[in-house]
């Protein structure tokens, strides 16, 4: 997730892009920069807050009538000065801005050193630069064509040139871009808070789409060049709302992202039926003789689910444990075992001295981080990066579920590296998982009603088996997060060993059956809670018997491995509305911080 502007008309574009850039921080905020068109380019970009940004354009002329910016959520290339962008071609006659992955980069990178073009930075989006420069010919348009037909991946992009001063060529593919009218010109951005200062009207681009924007004119293509007609819609509400894409948290708009960003995380990584995660091409899966999962709170519950995908897939022994006991729990560790840490903000205390232990014990150590740069990442021998985008609300949802898919995909890789079969279907099913989300999404009102029940109340149980259980505990942590409802998770076969006694009339019981062997155990489980008078919500599939249980939603048929990414929608759902009907704040709980830095 990086923020684009562009600005091209009759005023000053700076101010333009700044404010745009300013509203665009929530998508990425470890680099910004600008470029500057007028006669030639003026370009200043510096790593950090836009604050730093700011400072530097102190020292330099910035007026213009056109002009692109950048806020950078760094995927290819630490945050630094030199991979924030606009990036400019050698003879700095273009100057580009792109949020998205370019896939094949590595390719078309070594395709453009070898014709004597030069790079600066560790960016895939730099290559998309040195193209237009190699494919320009007095054109920019036809240009950006010709550089869309060689890329492969996700893209928003704007592009200007010193040789046709008065436009800027916009694209899009599988990442936003929305176009503005204003009294003054046409404006460009990732979205629309960055444009309602300025106006209220706007264009949707949709992918494989390209706009020419002049101060007068914008015209929309498809990347064949036939000429498309838009309809200019009017944004219906105000700047507040529209920070949160008009959803009224920044919970309920990260459950919303979650189809795109898993899409994301798993872009580039299969390649039919092979998972492709070349940084780890160099370990010797063989050497392991076992594997330990390590992490706090919801990622810890991320492990749980990735730890029994990789136990089945592999057959290797797997272990998890939270990362502040396995710091002090002398665990039993060596250059044979393989840890796996994960963190959202890869800042968690615990998580990082478990890492150093690992280390320190000459464990080879993978992370799975979504914050490029982090301390994770640097401390880790191996990295790989979900592709959430900042998560602002405490509460954490979307890097969950691209946490349970790539460590999914991180299993059935080792699987292959240890030439264990995995089965097609799952990985035809994980490319599914984007749409199967979204349609689980559309239920929302469902769930809302099931956060009724919760209404009066002051506690939940949640229950599963096996993989499920994993879901009930991350459930169960969401609900009580969020709505101070005191939620407790069991394994459904626990409950006659003790729980049961709290069942009462009216108690709430979200109970999970989607593993094809318990599912039925589970289901009489159910039963029993019923016969004490428990209001039962059911997360199954169309083929179990659920006889009397009227609250049962059925989620789409996928491989058992995989269910845990769908199933985790609606129990953050059901958290959400439960929070919401209790007047809570629900993108910050009380006592809660986003990131745990101290022990
Ligand atoms: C709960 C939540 C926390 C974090 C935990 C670890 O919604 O967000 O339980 O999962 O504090 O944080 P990271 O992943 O940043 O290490």
């Amino acid at each position: 997730m990086c923020g684009i502007t562009a600005y091209v008309g009759h005023g000053e574009a700076l101010p333009f892009l700044m404010q745009g850039l300013a509203r665009l921080e929530y998508r990425g905020y470890d680099s910004a920069g600008v470029t500057i068109l007028n006669e030639k380019l003026t370009t200043v970009k510096r790593k950090g807050r836009l604050a730093n940004l700011e400072e530097e354009l102190k020292n330099y002329d910035m007026t213009g009538h056109v002009g692109i910016g950048h806020t950078r959520w760094a995927t290819h290339g630490v945050p630094s000065n030199l991979n924030s962008h606009p990036h400019t071609n050698a003879k700095n006659t273009l100057s580009i801005v792109h949020n998205g992955i370019i896939e094949n980069y590595k390719e078309l990178k070594e395709i453009l050193l070898s014709k004597g073009y030069t790079f600066q930075s560790e960016t895939d989006s730099e290559v998309v630069v040195q193209a237009l420069d190699y494919f320009y010919d007095g054109d920019l348009m036809e240009a950006m064509k010709k550089v869309l037909n060689c890329i492969d991946g996700s893209y928003a992009l704007c592009a200007i040139s010193t040789h046709e001063p008065d436009r800027i060529v916009v694209a899009k593919k599988d990442s936003p871009l929305v176009i503005g009218k204003t009294k003054e010109g046409y404006v460009a951005a990732s979205d629309t808070p960055a444009l309602l200062a300025y106006t209220k009207d706007v264009y949707f681009l949709e992918d494989n789409e390209l706009a020419l924007l002049t101060a007068d004119s914008c015209d929309f293509y498809t990347r064949t060049g036939e000429s498309v007609t838009k309809e200019l819609t009017t944004i219906p509400y105000d700047l507040e709302a529209a920070q949160k894409n008009g959803y009224d948290t920044y919970m309920l708009k990260e459950i919303n992202e979650q189809p795109h960003v898993i899409n994301e995380t798993l872009r580039g990584r299969l390649d039919g039926h092979t998972v492709t995660l070349p940084k780890l091409d160099g370990i010797d899966f063989k050497n392991f003789n076992k594997v330990y999962f390590v992490a706090c709170g919801t990622a810890y519950h991320a492990c749980l689910c990735g730890a029994t995908v990789l136990e089945k897939a592999t057959k290797l022994p797997v272990m998890t444990q939270v990362a502040s006991e396995f710091r002090y729990n002398d665990p039993i560790i060596d250059e044979h075992t393989l840890c796996i840490f994960v963190s959202q903000s890869g800042e968690t205390a615990d998580t990082l001295a478990a890492l150093r232990l690992a280390n320190k014990k000459g464990c080879t150590t993978i992370a799975i981080a979504n914050v490029l740069g982090s301390t994770i990442s640097r401390d880790a021998k191996y990295t790989l990066y979900t592709a959430a985008g900042p998560e602002i609300a405490v509460a954490s949802t979307k890097a969950y579920t691209t946490q349970l898919v790539l460590l999914t995909l991180l299993a059935f890789y080792i699987a292959q590296r240890l030439d264990k079969p995995v089965d097609t279907n799952a990985l035809d099913q994980l490319k599914d998982l984007p749409t199967y989300v979204e349609k689980i999404i559309k239920d929302e009102d469902i769930f809302a009603s099931y956060a009724e029940l919760l209404r009066d109340q002051h506690d939940c149980y949640f229950i599963g088996r096996s993989l499920d259980y994993a879901s009930v505990l991350e459930g169960a942590l969401k609900l009580k997060e969020v709505s101070y409802v005191h939620a407790d998770a069991y394994i459904a076969g626990e409950l006659k060993h003790g729980p049961i006694a709290l069942i009462e009339p009216g108690t709430v019981v979200i109970a999970v059956a989607t593993q094809p062997n318990v599912a039925a155990k589970t289901i009489s489980n159910i039963q029993e809670t019923i016969a004490r008078g428990a209001d039962v919500i059911l997360f199954t599939t169309d083929d179990q018997d659920a006889e009397g249980i009227k609250n049962k939603y059925n989620l789409p048929h996928v491989d058992p491995l995989l269910t845990s990414v769908l199933v985790a929608i609606p129990l953050q759902l059901i958290a959400y509305h439960t929070a919401k009907i209790k007047g809570a704040d629900v993108d910050k709980p009380r006592n809660l911080a986003k990131s745990v830095t101290v022990e």
